[in-house]
């Protein structure tokens, strides 16, 4: 993402989150709950696009060695705060994720949770490309994000300059890995200060065979 485009983004999110009454997750997904049975103690793991600090914080509690990034200075401050707290060590980066792939090591587990839609048609295969090959080999991937549900949500998404995977387009992404899980589904209802709604979500456990 180019320079002036980061900061743009990284403003929008800094004000919509710092806002008192964002909604917020608090308990960790189950989808980073169900992977860690894959990954072995102090595993060195990547939450990109970290927001607050579920996962990030659940992850550190199971003794991986976490890296947090994520482009709001907001939530990372938070994140860095709830970690002092409780006397948890996690690494954390306010950071752009592609300038930061672009300059990180490798890392045996990339956690992108509900990060992924925010990149981008333009950006969105090599931003993948990249998670792809900073995952060390005979490590994982682990991804939720969200399909496209009809035509006119599919113009509108591009619109906003996010993108959201057709049926299948993720799994078939990640054919030269092996994937150790895969599901395509409608969510509960939620509200997150929006009218109640649902999302179509793809969740993917993927290891670097
Ligand atoms: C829906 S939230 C993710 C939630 C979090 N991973 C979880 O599952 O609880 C999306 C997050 O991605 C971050 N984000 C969006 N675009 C980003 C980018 N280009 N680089 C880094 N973080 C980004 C946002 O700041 C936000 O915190």
């Amino acid at each position: 993402m180019k320079d002036n485009t980061y900061h743009k983004f990284s403003e929008k999110y800094n004000l919509k989150y710092s806002k008192k009454s964002f909604y917020r997750w608090t308990k960790p997904s189950k989808l980073v709950t169900d992977s860690i049975k894959f990954l072995p103690p102090k595993s060195k793991v990547l939450d990109l696009g970290c927001w607050e600090w579920r996962n990030s914080f659940f992850l550190a509690e199971k003794w991986f060695d976490v890296t947090a990034v994520d482009l709001s200075e907001v939530w990372i401050n938070k994140l860095k705060d709830f970690a002092n707290q409780n006397n948890l060590n996690i690494k954390t980066q306010v950071s752009d994720m592609w300038k930061f792939l672009d300059e990180c090591e490798e890392f045996d587990v990339i956690f992108c949770m509900n990060s992924l839609q925010f990149v981008g048609k333009k950006n969105i295969f090599s931003m993948i490309d990249k998670v792809k090959s900073k995952t060390k080999n005979w490590w994982f991937n682990i991804i939720a994000s969200l399909i496209i549900e009809s035509e006119a949500q599919k113009q509108s998404i591009l619109s906003k300059g996010k993108y959201y995977f057709d049926e299948w387009e993720l799994k078939n992404i990640y054919k030269d890995w092996e994937i150790r899980f895969y599901e395509e589904k409608l969510s509960d209802w939620e509200t997150h200060g929006l009218p109640k709604h649902r999302h179509y979500n793809v969740s993917l456990i993927a290891k670097n065979k």
